[in-house]
């Protein structure tokens, strides 16, 4: 027998350092409170369904919270030849309160104990990140009210292509994070279930009490099949999946936030709170922190590939490789969470530069659209009237031109249908003013829409 908890078997010691490789403690540890809460919930079952005796029941309850109040105080110390948390918080409870703490470890096994204390561990952090992103959604519904009017170029294929306005584009990264707490509140639902009573993998003789259990650890519902609780990853990969898509969202927002500070571009200028300098040129100011959300996108990518492959393929019940569940999601949870502290507080202090953005819509060709639509209402077929324009903008390009620069007897001459009232049309604000159709740019769209917002922001 060697002295590990389940030596019994063992004659030879594993040397120190495979013992290193296969503990998890270095990063499990971030789950000792779960693990307290979860063994506090169980031990009182234990006794009250005189499992253990109720005074056995009591000392190791007590010796527990013990354990907490050192927690909490950061008095408690781990081994690496404790290999994980839970071997290591009962080896403690054994030194505090002798070999009673033993049988805490009653009908039930680190499979199932692991996987409860994940969850639980998710459980009290998913309502964290929908608030981060309620947060986001709040600054960039307040920035969309204020520039609701705010005129720039929209684009597709990184060209002009329609003015559009900035609270327009910003309400789009709403929605976008509007399913994205949709997405991790639906996660709770898979977080909000409890795998403990599972035992080993295929329940237990004891008469345990699995709801019980349940109640006093304020999960939802418990799992109904032994072999699925202690197997299922599901709710650590539907985080992941949310959180990458998430981080898709942040990434080209933090893209366009680049470019547009750029000198080439500068529609905005971040907040010194959110840019760096150069270590040699001294005229630099970077826009780092958007480049870190961008970059950081990668990583997040790599947790849920990871970890989809880890779990691809492995056979039920509990195997070793599901030890790499944790640091993916210990390591996302902080990435996105940070990133969306980051945006908030860049969007809101990032200064725009309306008029460079708006003068970026009147030599661009971006009415051409309005041009082929006058047309259109004036009874051209659409696709002729896109020919006609088209040949306009040719033209313009060639003599130095805009559309509205145009004299009338020119357009006339491209289409005869063309009359003085059409330079009214021609300028961006009646581009956007006249795109009031459901989901358009137009100013009273996006003040309704911001109104929606909000009492969307208030259902959070
Ligand atoms: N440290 C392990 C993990 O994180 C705990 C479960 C160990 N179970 C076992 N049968 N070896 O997955």
């Amino acid at each position: 027998m060697t002295d590990k908890l389940w030596g019994g078997r063992f004659t030879a010691k594993a040397a120190e350092w495979v013992d290193k490789f296969g503990a998890s403690i270095s990063f499990d540890q971030q789950m000792a409170k779960e693990d307290l809460t979860a063994s506090i919930a169980h031990v009182k079952m234990l006794g009250k369904q005189n499992i253990i005796p109720a005074k056995d029941a009591k000392t190791i309850e007590d010796g527990l919270n013990v354990l907490m109040q050192r927690l909490e105080a950061g008095e408690l110390h781990f081994t690496v030849e404790n290999e994980d948390i839970h071997l290591n918080m009962e080896s403690l409870l054994t030194d505090l309160i002798g070999p009673v703490a033993g049988k805490l470890h009653t009908a039930r096994s680190r499979n199932d104990q692991v996987a409860t204390d994940f969850h639980l561990w998710l459980k009290n952090r998913l309502p964290e990140i929908k608030e981060a992103i309620t947060n986001l959604q709040t600054v960039l519904v307040e920035k969309a009210e204020e520039n609701a009017g705010t005129i720039m170029p929209g684009y597709t294929h990184m060209q002009h292509a329609q003015p559009i306005t900035y609270g327009h584009y910003l309400l789009a990264y709403f929605e976008m994070l509007q399913r994205d707490y949709e997405r991790f509140e639906f996660n709770q639902k898979h977080t909000d279930m409890l795998p403990l009573g599972a035992a080993a993998l295929a329940g237990t003789t004891f008469p345990i009490d699995r709801e019980y259990v349940a109640d006093e650890l304020g999960f939802d519902e418990v799992y109904h099949n032994s072999l699925d609780a202690v197997s299922d990853r599901d709710f650590a990969l539907e985080f992941l999946s949310n959180a990458a898509l998430l981080m898709e969202h942040l990434s080209r927002l933090a893209e366009e936030l680049i470019l547009w500070c750029t000198y080439d571009f500068n529609y905005i200028e971040m907040d010194d709170r959110f840019a760096t300098g150069s270590s040699i040129m001294p005229q630099k100011k970077n826009a780092d922190f958007a480049e870190l959300v961008r970059g950081k996108t990668g990583r997040v990518y790599g947790a849920l590939m990871g970890l989809l492959t880890t779990m691809k393929s492995l056979p039920l019940a509990y195997n070793k490789d599901m030890q790499e569940d944790k640091e993916p999601v210990f390591d996302t949870y902080n990435t996105i969470l940070g990133s969306l502290h980051i945006f908030a507080g860049m969007l809101e202090s990032v200064k725009v530069h309306k008029e460079k953005m708006h003068d970026a819509t009147i030599n661009d060709f971006s009415n051409a659209t309005e041009l082929a639509d006058y047309l259109a209402t004036k009874g051209v077929p659409f696709r002729t009237a896109h020919g006609i324009v088209g040949k306009l903008v040719l033209h313009g390009i060639k003599t130095h031109q805009s559309l509205q620069d145009m004299p009338l007897s020119e357009l006339q001459e491209a289409a005869p249908q063309i009359q003085e009232d059409v330079y009214q049309e021609l300028t961006s604000e009646a581009a956007v003013e006249r795109r009031t159709s459901l989901g358009g740019t137009a100013v009273t769209n996006v003040n309704k829409e911001v109104a929606r917002a909000k009492a969307i922001i208030k259902t959070h």
